[in-house]
């Protein structure tokens, strides 16, 4: 949610700006601006639109310096328009800051700035801090004395990145609540919310801390904390391929992402479960015998294709270990006072690592001293740094605003734990384990026979593209599984779609079901499957056009329904996953059709760090 990128050196700034925003773009694009110290004065240019609008506009006017900021942005306060864009400035130009969060108290500061003669432009909270800053300075502060005095003042989330006209060898940085790097060079540094905007220049990055500031300059970097003392930081070196971070040769990052879900579970497959263990080898996460017998209650929150992940994790803790499992979105749990002790195991899932609602979440679960667990992608990101356990899915960099490798990675993970879980509670015989191993060991292929035969997605995407409502249906596993290819549709192709639990759309939904209403019916639950064959049924007799996602050999379903798309035949606990690439394919391929911006969807951004 808005990218951030700074930097100081002896380069030219505007197009190490450009690269990295350009690698930031997934995090918001509805404008682009940079700053840039020339030495004497601070130079702005801001457009409206995707970054490619800013390019144009720096064609024409060449600023240049070797310090400065960049900004592409999420649209919170005021509207997507050239002066609501980032940077924002003091009235002089004295101050440039780019933000990344909200700052909840602005409303507060600005009636007082303005009763002072600060003159406001935009509609943003940040203007607010580029006053703040201003103020402050012009009272005899100096330019990092100002910073702390500025974030004593605002309340909310941020990260920043600020310069001064008079400080042209000097970028500021500061976090609370929102992700930064410092990446270290030679003979320069950078800032980036994210690590593939500074990847092509260093590998070398640290992260900053909750209330802490970072002074920067081209050959120092010094952290210190909200106390103004300086704190020494470990480097982090990045070992990931800048490759995972373009997109290869594929037309759309999402497809990209598809394409490498095969690799993915293999990878995880291969670190976590060895072929002649009866065990899952979850290194060092506190899940044995003896810690579970502590834990009286889990939940597992999270958000989005997340929170989707988290709901099969809790379906399978409950039906395979019998442990029963509260799931929850994690922006209604927050807010719930939910039952937390030091006997409760609170499981948070997320790609990023930085959702604001799943991180606050984990903070409420830690203040009542209950243990968490952390599914996470984003390595050295805010929720795997502050969980006290950490299940790292490594699914690489996942550019694309719709989440697809991280949800298969999130739900390969989640099957692992309930493994592990179950073995460790006696729920689970050797046999049953060693079946459940030989099922996921053939995931990785299974998903591959879907990815190459993709014809049938991409042929009914073109026959359904003109569905006005889409209903995803499906009983247990493929129900949770219906929630989130409903999700991807909605995301990418602007579809209005809902996904239900098959038994449930007589109670109402059924209502909606007209001539030419697509249902899309997920039937890899075989026990299920007469049960949702009698709903194909009751939407079938009111008109409605069915797809049915069944496992291969299912011939019976071919009479029943308008066409059918097979997946390899698979045990239950796995067959959802495969069937869930599909769904990916089906989305991707009616967007592709529509000519969306599939890899950013309207309205979207990645990491979304504000509530
Ligand atoms: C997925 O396609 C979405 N873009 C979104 O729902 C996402 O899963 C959600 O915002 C949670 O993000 P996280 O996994 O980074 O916490």
């Amino acid at each position: 949610m808005c990218g951030i990128v700074g930097y100081i050196g002896s380069k030219q700034a505007p197009s190490i700006l450009m690269e990295g925003l350009s690698k930031l773009e997934y995090r918001g694009y509805d404008s682009a601006g940079i700053a840039v110290h020339d030495g004497t004065k601070i130079n702005l240019l801001k457009a409206q639109g995707k970054l490619v609008n800013l390019a144009k506009m720096l064609e024409n006017n060449q600023i240049q310096g070797k310090a400065g900021i960049g900004h592409t942005r999420w649209a919170t306060h005021g509207a997507p328009s050239d002066i609501n864009s980032h940077p924002h400035m003091s009235e002089d130009r004295m101050i440039a800051v780019v933000h990344n969060g909200i700052i909840e108290n602005y409303m507060e500061i600005k009636e007082e700035l303005s009763a002072k003669g600060y003159r406001f432009v935009s509609e943003t909270d940040t203007e607010t801090v580029a006053h703040l800053m201003d103020y402050y300075y012009k009272q005899g502060h100096g330019f990092l004395e100002s910073v702390f005095m500025v974030l004593e003042r605002i309340e909310g989330a941020y990260a920043l990145g600020i310069i001064c006209k008079d400080y042209p060898d000097t970028l500021i940085a500061a976090r609370k609540n929102c992700p930064l790097v410092i990446g270290k060079g030679q003979g320069e540094n950078f800032i980036a919310s994210d690590i593939p905007a500074i990847l092509h220049r260093t590998r070398e990055v640290y992260f900053l801390n909750d209330n802490e500031v970072a002074v920067i300059k081209k050959d120092s970097i010094d952290i210190f904390d909200r106390d103004k003392n300086k704190v020494d930081r470990d480097i982090f070196h990045v070992n990931w391929d800048i490759d995972a971070a373009e997109k290869g040769g594929y037309d759309h990052f999402m497809l990209k992402e598809i394409n490498e879900q095969p690799k993915i579970v293999q990878d995880v497959l291969s670190i976590r479960m060895k072929e002649d263990e009866d065990e899952i080898n979850l290194e060092g996460i506190s899940l044995r015998k003896d810690d579970l017998k502590n834990i009286d209650r889990i939940y597992i929150v999270a958000c989005g294709t997340a929170y989707h992940a988290g709901l099969v994790g809790k379906y399978l803790i409950e039906r395979i270990a019998r442990i029963p499992v509260v799931a929850d979105v994690a922006s209604e749990f927050r807010y719930k006072d939910p039952i937390l002790d030091e006997r409760t195991l609170l499981i948070v899932v997320s790609q990023s690592g930085e959702t604001a609602d799943t991180l606050e979440a984990l903070r409420i679960a830690k203040r009542n001293k209950a243990r968490v667990l952390a599914i996470v992608n984003a390595v050295g990101s805010s929720i795997a740094r502050e969980a006290d356990d950490v299940f790292y899915i490594l699914a690489g960099p996942e550019i694309s605003v719709a989440s697809t490798k991280a949800f298969t990675a999130q739900v390969v993970a989640m099957e692992l734990i309930c493994l592990h879980i179950s073995m460790e509670t006696g729920k689970m015989t050797k046999a049953e384990f060693s079946a459940a191993r030989a099922e996921l060991n053939s995931l990785p292929g299974r998903i591959s026979e879907v990815i190459q035969k993709c014809g049938e997605e991409s042929k009914l995407a073109e026959k359904y593209i003109n569905s006005k409502n889409v209903f995803y249906i499906g009983r247990g596993l493929d129900y949770l599984i219906s929630m989130e290819g409903s999700l991807k549709l909605k995301e990418i192709a602007y579809l209005h779609s809902e996904a239900y639990a098959a038994g449930e759309l007589k109670h109402g939904p059924i209502a909606m079901i007209e001539d030419s209403t697509l249902v899309i019916a997920m039937l890899t639950q075989e026990e299920l499957f007469e049960k949702t064959l009698s709903n194909i049924k009751e939407v079938k007799a009111r008109g409605a056009k069915v797809i049915a996602i069944a496992l291969n050999g299912n011939d019976s379903i071919k009479s029943q329904v308008d066409d059918v798309i097979y997946v390899p035949r698979s045990g239950w606990m796995t067959a959802p996953i495969i069937a869930n690439v599909t769904t990916q394919l089906f989305a991707y391929y009616v967007a592709k059709a529509l000519g969306t911006d599939i890899d950013q969807p309207r309205n979207l951004a990645k990491s979304v760090t504000v509530e």
